[in-house]
């Protein structure tokens, strides 16, 4: 049977506030619900992904989780709680941080390119644990020109420090002397900038293109976010 919940608590579970806050937008006639203004907190609606509503002019669609990507650009972190840097959260709507939000694995500041956010635990849990070894190609662009030996030694595994065994990428592929593609089925700590050192080299532009078979779209400009199709979805998992 379908599910029905009364339009105070479902404003509350996408993120508009506390239950109190909700009610009173809701009495205060700023809530449309399809197209129809709704003052009845108490309303009941079908929980399903037609339902769209308008919150104080802004428009909303109902999901029950929420799934995007983002083009994260450099110089923003992906923390809550930031000391030197915006973080990623501002370049969400307010509601989406609200529910709870997580990105699904951590950027470094300076490093660019595609991350996921979700608020359903499994997902998040899917994709970044490492049993479940979702790949991930970052494009390196290095301080020093790259031999077919230092290439050949990414892939063979190196010796990272603090850890015990070597670790190896699972592709490399060169684009010039300086830049490569590079697929990591782990998502260590600094793992590409370390890997890129224990070749000794360094790493002086470093962007994430894609996720599983997902890759970051040319169309989306860096600091933009977009929803994850049904499609993208199974793309990230495969
Ligand atoms: N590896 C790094 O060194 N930094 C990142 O941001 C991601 C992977």
């Amino acid at each position: 049977m379908a599910k029905t919940l009364d339009l105070e608590r479902i404003l509350h579970r996408q993120g508009f506030g506390t239950r109190k806050m909700c009610r009173i937008l809701i009495i205060n006639e700023e809530v449309t619900v399809n197209g129809e203004l709704c003052d009845d907190p108490d309303a009941k609606f079908v929980l399903d992904n037609n339902l769209h509503f308008t919150v104080q002019g802004e428009s909303w669609e109902y999901r029950e989780h929420s799934y995007l990507m983002m083009h994260k650009p450099a110089h923003y972190e992906c923390t809550h709680k930031t000391q030197f840097h915006p973080t990623i959260y501002t370049l969400l709507p307010a509601p989406l941080v609200e529910r709870g939000i997580q990105c699904i694995g951590r950027l470094d500041e300076d490093t660019t390119g595609l991350i996921l956010l979700s608020d359903d635990g499994q997902f998040i849990h899917k994709v970044s644990s490492p049993k479940h070894h979702v790949p991930k190609v970052y494009e390196v662009t290095c301080k020093h020109p790259l031999s077919e030996t230092d290439q050949q030694h990414l892939l063979s595994g190196v010796k990272l420090i603090d850890e015990e065994e070597t670790i190896a990428a699972l592709a490399v592929t060169r684009l010039s002397d300086t830049v490569i593609h590079m697929t990591l089925a782990e998502g260590k700590y600094h793992q590409v900038k370390r890997m890129i050192a224990a070749i000794g080299n360094r790493v002086e532009g470093l962007k994430r293109i894609q996720i599983g078979k997902l890759a970051l779209p040319e169309t989306l400009a860096a600091g933009e976010w977009r929803w994850l199709s049904a499609d993208e979805l199974s793309a990230v998992q495969s």
